[in-house]
């Protein structure tokens, strides 16, 4: 009976479906008022009974998800909020009389679980035997499913759809986001690599995709069909088959579920799930996209190798390598840290009575190396006994390439003949004749231990920048190595470093030198680096339970972000509650400064290409960084200009991060006056839009040289920027918004941009990729629809 029902629900069509589901002719309809809890009825079942939703059993306490009904253990197909802590057993679930869906974890705090895009309230909703757990209205059938939001999982009849991702979870047992990334990218490709790396095609470890030049071009998306066929489609046009299973829907008097999981190892799996009629049931993989573990980039942790037993065995061991230590041995995967410091051996120019050489047998190391050396493999080794900056050495095929700490993606098997040379140290011998310096007290190791899990992708993320300056380092290494003295050179810039607080404090003379205030803190100058490298230094107050979130959004915006129009964080410091940021310093100061100054005011010229600087780091931080950011404070103080008048964001500490598609409301989040998109300002919806707004904002000041908020001027019509600006472009005045004289071209054309980003309507607003094709002249500029009045409201507060 149980089967025979899967069987049909699986082979009606959505829009049957939805039509039985308004029919109620569902025996899992959960109808307004039901409510689910971990110590009451926990959860809703699916007709088949294969499937259930509500409150599953994690560490100790429970999650929210849906999860296939197998033995011993549930398989769990999706997770509500999975990175958030596990909720007591006292928490609540509720499908309320005004059709939302909560969750209650304390008295006072209530969480939507489902994001009603329209507001639109539920009439019902039902656990579908697909897995599918949907909320219907009366009036538009499904407003929201959890097949919408895959976590790691995507079950028979569901998609991944272009542009998202699957994150693998922790571990088997532990459903929160864990380290790798399956991405179905808009190029029809879909690839696996670590999350947090910087360059995703380097770093990527398996792919498979379409390159047919489909009618839709960025509509490829994954499917698993309910019969077990994993493919690409293209609409609903089949473009690939990756796999076809052999098993039909029901045979043999047993019920065949498929999943395809990217699981915690990183290996994307296609498994079937065979429910027999007596209750029992088995699992078996179908297909994996790999076989062997190490073939994983990231499998292992950072400073260690992944080695399989036998040249058979898929599965991967992680090891560290000599000297260093696993960062928790319960969790080998984390990556090991090394136990001794290399300061002062190289301090004291005695690396040899300090360090030991220790060489071992690899496969491959990942990673580019800083440089690379036509050598003997005796002068390999010695080389980077006595190299201060380099901690390791590859040896293979007469070439030595130097590496630097962290080694990742390190392999090894019976055919390893490469050679690594890595420096180490028991951290005793000599050290007796060789008074060493404070000791690294017991925090400090803690610390480190913390910083190398925060940073285990970030510090990844370098490689990509270690292939820029391999060329630019390693002449400035045979420069250094001529003349006896390997300082910590050019090369250190690119590394995000951590700092104690003290060394900081010292940097900044104790604080002295204030550069600005924001949202955060305070803004110091300082030098690192012997005094040869200035800095900013910002320092987060309120370093209470919400700057330690606000330091986390900050540094997990930060990390995985680069670009040459994006101020570049340099390092940082975490010491118990203080918390600080190091940035690259910006000597011409902020763009507000400049531009609203007589004798610093940017020519012309200069003008148009920052402009066109900020909507390129724009137009990153929303399409082209990993995580899609939404900056929200856009405004000329967070402009910065550099030595070579280069324009780049600032200030990433409002960023909200967003995984695509997850815009909405957002509370606590407040702009600036004068920037605040209108929507933004009513209803505290933030999209890329809000963005684009405030660039619009921006654009204007920038052409004007003045702000978009002035009282010192001839006429009342001028007060606001945006209706000045608008009057002069009806009455095609330009030349009045300018004193200099210009392009009138280019003039009109970053006008017209400018208010074209300022629409009340956010749909009208360009995005930024379009807004850079305007202000080159590329694309043309839409006739604008409205004039902009949202200032008005603006200033109401
Ligand atoms: C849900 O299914 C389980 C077995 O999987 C069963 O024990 C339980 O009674 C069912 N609950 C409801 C409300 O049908
Ligand atoms: C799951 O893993 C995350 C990240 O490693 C950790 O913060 C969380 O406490 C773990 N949850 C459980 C239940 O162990
Ligand atoms: C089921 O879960 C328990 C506890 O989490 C675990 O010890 C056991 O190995 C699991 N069994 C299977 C077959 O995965
Ligand atoms: C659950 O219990 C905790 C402590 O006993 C309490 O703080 C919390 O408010 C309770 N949650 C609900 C939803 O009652
Ligand atoms: C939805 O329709 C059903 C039957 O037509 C009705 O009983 C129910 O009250 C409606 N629900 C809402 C929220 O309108
Ligand atoms: C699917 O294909 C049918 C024709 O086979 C077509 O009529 C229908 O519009 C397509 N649906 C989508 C969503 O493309
Ligand atoms: C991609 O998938 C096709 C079809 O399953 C397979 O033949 C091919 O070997 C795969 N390529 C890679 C790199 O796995
Ligand atoms: C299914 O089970 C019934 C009795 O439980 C049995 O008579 C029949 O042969 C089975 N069919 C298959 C294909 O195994
Ligand atoms: C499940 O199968 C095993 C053997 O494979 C059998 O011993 C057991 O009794 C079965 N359980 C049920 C509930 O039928
Ligand atoms: C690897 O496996 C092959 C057979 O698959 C065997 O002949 C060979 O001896 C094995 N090599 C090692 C080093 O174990
Ligand atoms: C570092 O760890 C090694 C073992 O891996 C140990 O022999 C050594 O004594 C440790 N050194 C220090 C300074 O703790
Ligand atoms: C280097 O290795 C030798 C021999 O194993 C050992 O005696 C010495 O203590 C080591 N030196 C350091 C600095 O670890």
């Amino acid at each position: 009976m149980a089967s025979v029902s899967v069987a049909l629900i699986l082979l009606f069509t959505v829009s049957e479906i939805i039509r039985a589901a308004q029919n109620h002719q569902l025996k899992s309809t959960i109808s307004l008022g039901s409510s689910l809890s971990p110590s009451g009825q926990h959860s809703w079942n699916s007709s088949s009974g294969l499937f259930q939703f509500g409150f599953y059993k994690q560490g100790s306490g429970y999650s929210l998800g849906i999860w296939l009904v197998t033995s011993p253990n549930i398989t769990v197909v999706w997770t509500a909020n999975r990175d958030e802590q596990p909720m007591p057993s006292n928490a609540t679930l509720a499908l309320t009389m005004d059709g939302k869906l909560i969750l209650k974890t304390e008295e006072s705090k209530e969480k939507p679980i489902a994001d009603l895009v329209f507001d639109e309230p539920a009439s019902f909703a039902s656990m579908l035997d697909s897995g599918n757990f949907v909320l219907y209205s009366n009036r538009s059938g499904i407003i929201w499913e959890s097949f919408s939001t895959p976590t790691d999982t995507i079950l028979g009849g569901q998609s991944l759809e272009n542009g998202e991702h699957l994150l693998s979870s922790v571990t088997e047992t532990n459903s929160s986001t864990g380290r790798f990334c399956l991405n179905m990218q808009e190029d029809g490709n879909i690839v696996l690599y670590p999350r947090n790396m910087l360059n995703k095609a380097l770093e990527a470890y398996w792919a498979n995709g379409t390159d047919i030049q489909s009618e839709y071009p960025y509509s490829v998306k994954l499917n698993l069909s309910p019969n077990g066929v994993l493919q690409l489609l293209s609409g609903n046009k089949t473009q690939k088959i990756l796999f076809r299973s052999s098993y039909s829907l029901k045979s043999m008097n047993e019920t065949v579920i498929y999943r395809t999981t990217l699981d915690s190892d990183g290996i994307l799996r296609l498994y079937s799930h065979h429910f027999k009629n007596d209750g029992n049931s088995t699992v078996g993989i179908e297909w994996s996209a790999l076989e062997k573990q190490c073939v994983v980039k990231g499998f292992c942790g950072l400073n260690s190798y992944c080695s399989t037993s036998t040249n058979i065995s898929t599965k991967g061991d992680c090891h560290c390598f000599r000297g260093f230590n696993f960062i928790n041995p319960k969790m080998k995967f984390l990556g090991c840290y090394r136990n001794f410091s290399d300061e002062e051996g190289c301090k004291r120019k005695m690396p040899a009575e300090f360090y030991n050489i220790t060489s071992l047998k690899i496969t491959w190391l990942g990673g580019l190396p800083y440089a690379k050396l036509s050598v003997s493999k005796k002068d390999c080794s010695k080389s980077c006994l006595n190299d201060c900056y380099f901690g390791a050495a590859f040896y293979s095929d007469g070439a030595c390439s130097k590496h630097k700490f962290p080694l990742m993606f390190a392999t090894k098997d019976q055919y390893a003949s490469a050679i690594l040379f890595i420096k180490w140290s028991s951290g005793q011998a000599n050290l007796s004749t060789h008074r060493i310096a404070p000791p690294i007290g017991n925090d400090k190791v803690n610390d480190k231990r913390k910083l190398l899990t925060v940073l285990a992708g970030c510090l990844g993320s370098i490689t990509f920048l270690c292939f820029l300056i391999a060329i630019s380092s390693l002449l400035v290494y045979k420069h250094r190595k001529l003349q006896g003295n390997l300082n910590l050179g050019t090369t250190q810039e690119f590394i995000l470093q951590s700092f104690s607080y003290s060394e900081l404090e010292t940097a900044t003379n104790g604080f002295q030198e204030e550069l600005g205030r924001g949202h955060f803190g305070a803004v110091y100058k300082g030098a690192i680096c012997e005094g040869k490298k200035i800095v900013a230094v910002k320092r987060l107050e309120n370093p209470v339970e919400e700057g330690e979130r606000k330091f986390q959004a900050e540094m997990a915006a930060v990390r995985q972000t680069h670009h040459k129009n994006l101020v570049r964080l340099l390092g940082f410091c975490v010491q118990s509650s203080k918390k600080l940021l190091v940035y690259e310093f910006m000597s011409k100061g902020s763009l507000a400064d400049l531009l609203f100054n007589l004798e610093t005011r940017p020519l012309w010229r200069d003008r148009v290409r920052i402009a066109l600087d900020v909507a390129r780091g724009l137009l990153y931080l929303h399409d082209e960084c990993e995580v899609q950011i939404i900056h929200c404070d856009i405004k000329l103080r967070n402009i910065l200009i550099d030595d070579s008048w280069r324009a780049k964001i600032s200030d990433f500490g409002l960023a909200k991060l967003l995984m695509p598609n997850q815009t909405g409301i957002v509370a606590g989040v407040r702009g600036s006056r004068g920037y605040m998109a209108p929507e933004w300002q009513n209803s505290g919806l933030i999209t890329v839009k809000s963005d684009v707004y405030s660039f619009g904002v921006v654009l204007l000041e920038i052409i004007c040289c003045r702000s978009n908020f002035e009282v010192n001027v001839s006429t009342a019509d001028e007060v606001l920027l945006s209706t000045w600006v608008y009057n002069c472009f009806v009455a095609g005045e330009f030349n009045k918004l300018v004193e200099e004289e210009v392009d009138k071209i280019t003039l009109e054309r970053m006008v017209k941009t400018g208010l074209l980003c300022i629409q009340d309507e956010p749909n009208l607003r360009p995005s930024m990729k379009n807004v850079i094709l305007m202000l080159e002249g590329t694309m043309e500029i839409p006739i604008l629809a409205f004039p902009p009045l949202s200032h008005v409201n603006s200033l109401s507060h």
